[in-house]
């Protein structure tokens, strides 16, 4: 009886010793990168996909971010249909409308926005004298002197694809944003010194210049 007694507190004691010098050994490891003994490595590991990665599941190959269908559009997405091209340039300043209308409410929210995007280059009056445009090579042109007539398709077509030094602002603002941008930008250029066409709405039904579809 006192024989096991005194075997049962060696094993005892015998095991706190292991578990300490385990202890004190298991905190001394040089790598301090080291995650140390994982458990479950399951747990730690699952096999999540990397961004933009190919990865081969059970035989599968599966591209983590996928291309839409082909002739597929978002809901709710409506696509720009005037290229990126000099003609596309053109024919959106003859037949591209402001879809949106106008309201001071509006154009007080394009002025925010102007605020955010637009003010570093063009200048708080459009003046193309923002601390950023003069450190381009050429200054934005003012507003109300060299764009002062420049129509709103012309506008809504630049702030879409960019033009010169300035950048493409398609996957920075909505096409709702632009078009209110297009009303702040028309009243930095102030009244026009020609007269609005008034057949520009019978000319925005036939167009010459086909806008590319897609
Ligand atoms: C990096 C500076 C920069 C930023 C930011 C910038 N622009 Fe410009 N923008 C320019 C320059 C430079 C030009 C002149 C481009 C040229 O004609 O070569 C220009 C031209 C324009 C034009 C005239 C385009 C045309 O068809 O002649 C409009 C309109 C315009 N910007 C509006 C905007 C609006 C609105 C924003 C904000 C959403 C904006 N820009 C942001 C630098 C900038």
């Amino acid at each position: 009886m006192n024989l096991s007694y005194r075997n049962l507190k060696l094993i005892t004691c015998g095991t706190f010793a292991v578990m300490l010098v385990a202890g004190f050994t298991s905190c001394g490891k040089k790598d301090v990168n080291s995650p140390g003994f994982e458990f479950m490595p399951d747990m730690y590991r699952s096999p999540s996909l990397e961004y933009y990665g190919t990865h081969i599941i059970n035989g599968d190959t599966l591209n983590s971010s996928k291309l839409p269908v082909a002739g597929t559009i978002a809901r709710g997405f409506i696509p720009y249909v005037y290229p990126n091209t000099p003609d596309g340039y053109t024919s959106a300043g003859l037949y591209l409308k402001n879809p949106l209308d106008y309201t001071e409410a509006i154009e007080k929210e394009g002025e925010v926005l102007y605020g955010k995007y637009c003010v570093h280059c063009h200048g708080a009056t459009g003046g193309g004298d923002g601390k950023v445009g003069a450190k381009l090579p050429g200054p934005p042109p003012a507003y109300n002197v060299a764009l002062k007539d420049l129509p709103q398709g012309k506008i809504f077509h630049s702030i879409t694809y960019g033009k010169g030094t300035m950048g493409a602002h398609q996957s920075l603002l909505t096409q709702e944003e632009r078009w209110k941008l297009v009303y702040y930008v028309q009243k930095l250029q102030g009244p026009k010194t020609v007269a609005v066409d008034s057949t520009a709405k019978v000319a925005a039904a036939t167009p010459t210049v086909e806008p590319a579809k897609h």
